[in-house]
């Protein structure tokens, strides 16, 4: 039985989320995700909050491709993979993952969260420091919070270069250090400074991580990411992305590195000894999403063209959004409780636009989030903007 203490203090959170028009609601979808969507007791609503960015969550080949999965290897391996767990198409996904992202060797986790709490704690010596951007994602935060305590961790200012610099001269001392940054930062839209980031890792000897679960698939002429985007593929140490975005949307994570790397992890992450492999019929409908991408690059084309399109559209209607290559737009609002009514209007008018705030941004710093996709037609994106015309 839970204690009176526990029940209380659930009690009382629920409660203040409640009255402070914090509470998140939870939408009941009806139909795969695509760019309408049918929700339960409210009907069809367009979608601008989904990671869907370049339409695959519902592309026919994909859904196939994970019928044929499950098929061929049935619902899982009921295994860890170094016991009786690792199959074809695992190795099939991480070959095609890391020649996709320009990395040696790969490894699949069934989340990108799972494979950023595996790469800091099995890689980085006792002797080693973490620096961090401030505005890095919360499973690198975890995923560095993991490490062992003899690991020094800092945290440098938004992508500071300066104040970046400085500490890295300050720890010359250490045997290695990690410069750690999202490619794209998943509340801000902004893109990390890569080429200066390679530069200076490259001047301190230090080694780069990158989490480019939002560039993937949105950035680069090719949808391979932030390295991409920058003509710099293939010149990062170790990336980490996520297949539940733009690669298919289902589940799954990855990070990519050199094949030494990739073995270590094998041998001593603790997500890759302890928990099971990535379910076939996910492996096998990422691997069929990445393959859509490199053989049909106009879909990238077309997620471009729309990002313009709908941040000409908002500047035009006097909404300030900060200029950014990528498709996660934000639209500073400031107070939370405005946001949240700004978002709720906007679901009124059939327009899912999600508001954000306090634990997820700092304090006073609400916005509403859109997140472009290449599934949108022109008419789409036009009865968003009408909407927020209308906001
Ligand atoms: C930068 C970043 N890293 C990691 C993740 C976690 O990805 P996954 O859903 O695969 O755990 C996210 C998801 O929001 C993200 O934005």
């Amino acid at each position: 039985m839970p204690s009176t203490a526990f029940d209380s203090r659930n009690e009382d959170l629920i409660q203040m989320l409640t009255q402070s028009g914090q509470l998140k609601p939870f939408y009941e979808l009806n139909s795969p995700m695509r760019p309408v969507v049918d929700i339960k007791g409210k009907g069809q609503v367009l979608v601008l909050c989904a990671n869907n960015y370049l339409g695959l969550a519902d592309h026919p080949e994909v859904i196939q491709a994970g019928i044929d999965g499950l098929k061929e290897y049935g619902a899982g391996t009921a295994s860890v993979r170094f016991i009786c767990g690792t199959l074809e198409c695992h190795r099939d996904l991480e070959e095609r993952i890391a020649e996709f992202i320009g990395t040696e060797s790969s490894l699949s986790y069934v989340s990108c969260w799972n494979a950023n709490e595996a790469l800091f704690p099995t890689l980085a010596g006792p002797d080693d420091i973490l620096l961090s951007d401030e505005l890095n994602h919360a499973s690198i935060i975890d995923g560095c919070r993991l490490v062992s305590k003899k690991v020094e961790k800092q945290i440098y200012r938004h992508s500071d270069l300066s104040d970046l610099e400085e500490k890295l001269k300050a720890s010359s001392s250490k045997a290695c250090r990690w410069v750690i940054t999202d490619g794209v930062f998943s509340m801000e839209g902004d893109v990390a400074h890569l080429p200066e980031l390679i530069e200076l890792c490259e001047k301190f000897d230090a080694l780069l991580v990158v989490d480019d679960s939002h560039g993937i698939g949105v950035l680069g002429e090719t949808g391979r990411g932030t390295p991409e985007h920058f003509g710099k593929l293939g010149q990062v140490d170790i990336v980490t992305g996520t297949l539940g975005k733009a690669l298919g949307g289902a589940a799954g994570g990855y990070i990519g590195a050199s094949s030494r790397a990739i073995d270590v992890l094998q041998q001593r992450a603790r997500p890759s000894l302890f928990s099971n492999a990535l379910p076939a019929t996910v492996a096998y409908s990422a691997g069929k999403a990445i393959e859509i991408v490199q053989k049909q690059p106009q879909i990238v084309k077309r997620l471009h063209k729309n990002v313009e399109t709908f941040r000409k559209g908002l500047a035009d209607l006097g909404f300030e959004c900060p200029e950014s290559p990528t498709a996660i737009i934000p639209i500073m609002i400031g107070d939370e409780a405005e946001a949240i009514k700004k978002s709720k209007a906007l679901f009124d008018m059939g327009v899912m636009v999600i508001g954000f705030g306090f634990p997820v941004v700092p304090k006073g710093a609400a916005r509403l989030r859109v997140q472009m996709s290449a599934a949108l037609t022109d008419d789409h994106l036009q009865q968003a903007l009408d909407a927020f015309a209308r906001l």
